[in-house]
């Protein structure tokens, strides 16, 4: 039992957000919103900070990720925080030798490719990331009410860029594992969620109210391999952060066809890109809340035309469990700040019935 002059939890200070309620499938007061890659590029204050600082760098400064992190909920008053860091950060603090390279992306230096190479990369412990503890217990002091959303890349995902060794449009070495080494891919797939699950028990444990599982590369995959080779262990991922009391995002780019799975991977709220619209997805996301999902050039729309097709959105999302508007990907670098202003005041001022 806690003391009664206790500072309230995070978990106690955010309970009736919007955010968390929509997520939960609860009545909100407004529709809820915050933007994928909500810090970054498109932020004069974001590039004013990392100027001169790596982006691996920025990431394992606690200071620098609370105040990168906090930048677009000042800036916009979304109604989510998503820790400032990237899907290889852990395997960065295991000791996977890689680095993201500016307009790249994440490189790795050896590829993945052999059982070898997979036993070699160390199980997380909490003592790997005690920066990303101090960063969230710093975070969540400062968010107050707003909840702060963990995350984490999924298996399939973080495999790419493992056994690639960079970015990939085709996944074709990915693949060749997956079905040509499958003891390989097994053992790649079952030690990367384990990290993944252990660096989310992590976030939640220092006071993250919210997970999202980036499977942004899945689209890449056919409904029955996403099944067989991947989704168990997305599923693993996803049950490991259920078992914390917190809801589950669970995102991924052209991902039309595997909604269904993808929802049954154990999500609360599946993300939705903006190919597929909110109409086709609530009906094959069973019993579950979606998030999602304007085209992220719509921005560069004029703001009348942006703001139409954002109200489809909201009227379409009424249909489902519950509704988190977001972009149906990250913001665009060259986006206006000013731009993503307007659309969080719309979207909150947007009336519910
Ligand atoms: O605001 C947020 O969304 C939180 C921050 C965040 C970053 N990466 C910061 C980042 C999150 C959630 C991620 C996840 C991530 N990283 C994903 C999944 C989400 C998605 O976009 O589908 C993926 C696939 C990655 C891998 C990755 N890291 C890519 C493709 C890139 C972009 C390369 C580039 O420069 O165009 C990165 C680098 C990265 N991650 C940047 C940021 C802000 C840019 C680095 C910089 O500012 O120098």
């Amino acid at each position: 039992v806690e003391p009664s002059d206790a500072a309230p939890s995070p978990a106690a200070r955010t309970a009736g957000s919007a955010f968390l309620r929509a997520a939960r499938g609860e009545s909100v007061p407004h529709t809820p919103v915050w933007f994928m890659r909500q810090a970054g590029r498109s932020l004069p204050e974001y590039l004013a900070i990392r100027e001169g600082v790596g982006m691996l760098e920025s990431c394992m400064d606690p200071e620098m990720v609370v105040e990168i992190t906090m930048q677009p909920v000042r800036r916009y008053g979304v109604d989510a925080a998503i820790f400032f860091s990237d899907i290889v950060l852990p395997l960065k603090a295991v000791g996977v030798d890689l680095d993201i390279k500016p307009g790249i992306g994440p490189v790795v230096a050896h590829p993945v490719r052999t059982l070898a190479d997979v036993e070699a990369i160390p199980d997380l412990t909490p003592d790997h990331v005690g920066f990303i503890t101090e960063a969230v217990r710093g975070l969540v002091g400062e968010l107050g009410a707003t909840p702060l959303i963990g995350f984490a890349g999924a298996p399939f995902t973080v495999a790419s860029y493992l056994v690639e060794g960079g970015p990939s449009k085709e996944h074709a070495k990915t693949k060749a594992m997956m079905f040509g080494a499958p003891d390989v891919w097994a053992a790649l797939m079952a030690k990367i969620a384990g990290i993944a699950g252990a660096y989310l028990e992590v976030q939640v444990a220092a006071g993250a109210g919210a997970v999202q599982l980036f499977d942004s590369w899945a689209g890449a995959l056919t409904p029955r391999d996403y099944a067989e080779h991947v989704q168990p262990w997305s599923r693993q991922v996803l049950e490991r952060a259920g078992s914390l009391g917190v809801p589950r995002i669970h995102f991924g780019v052209g991902t039309s066809n595997l909604l269904d799975l993808m929802g049954e991977a154990g999500a609360d709220v599946v993300g939705v890109d903006w190919r597929t619209p909110l109409e086709r997805a609530i009906p094959v996301v069973g019993d579950r809340a979606v998030q999602g999902n304007l085209d992220p050039t719509l921005v560069f729309a004029p703001t009348e035309v942006m703001t139409a097709r954002a109200a489809e959105i909201l009227d379409a999302g009424r249909a489902a469990r519950g509704h988190v508007f977001n972009l149906g990907h990250g913001v665009i670098p060259s986006t206006d700040p000013d731009q993503l202003a307007r659309l969080v005041d719309f979207v909150h001022s947007y009336p519910l019935d």
